[in-house]
């Protein structure tokens, strides 16, 4: 749908539209279709971001933990959304080789060990390599520099699968 469409849906059609942005979490989209119109697909990526940063505490954890381990459980058992998947499979997380697999449980174990929460990156906007890279890099992070990095991640998850949503033109 065309922005000038999105913006004149009934608030429940828009919120169903957008219920995916955020993993598990389409509660945020009834706040977004409030703050209508918007101007342009950025403009309600923004919106998605600004809706999480404004809210507690707690449920920017509850954000964070509503992500699956990227090449975890829930990916082997083909339980995840169907963002997850395809932004996952766009990194070839769905084909690691035995030792990138064995290596990646332990990032992932360590990160839940130090802080918690799954390990959210951004995927589309990364490698592999980079994904990797940066699982070992923020585990030096503090807890609170970890929430700040993962829910920056999460808006710009939120922003590609926004403009994914929203026809050009
Ligand atoms: N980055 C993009 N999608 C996901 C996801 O589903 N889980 C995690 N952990 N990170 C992601």
């Amino acid at each position: 749908l065309f922005l000038s469409e999105l913006n004149a849906l009934p608030a429940s059609e828009f919120e169903r539209h957008f219920a995916g942005v955020l993993e598990h979490s389409p509660h945020y989209a009834a706040a977004v279709a409030a703050g209508r119109p918007y101007a342009d697909a950025e403009a309600v990526a923004g919106a998605f971001a600004h809706a999480v940063h404004a809210d507690t505490e707690a449920a920017q954890l509850a954000l964070i933990r509503a992500h699956p381990d990227l090449a975890g459980k829930a990916a082997l058992a083909g339980n995840l959304t169907a963002e997850s998947a395809s932004e996952q499979a766009s990194a070839g997380l769905d084909r690691l080789n035995t030792e990138e697999f064995a290596e990646f449980q332990r990032l992932n174990s360590a990160y839940h060990e130090k802080f918690g929460l799954p390990y959210v990156v951004c995927v589309r906007e990364n490698t592999k390599d980079s994904i990797f890279e940066g699982a070992r890099r923020r585990l030096s992070h503090t807890p609170d520099q970890e929430r700040a990095a993962a829910l920056h991640e999460i808006g710009r998850i939120a922003r590609l699968r926004v403009l994914d949503l929203v026809a050009e033109g």
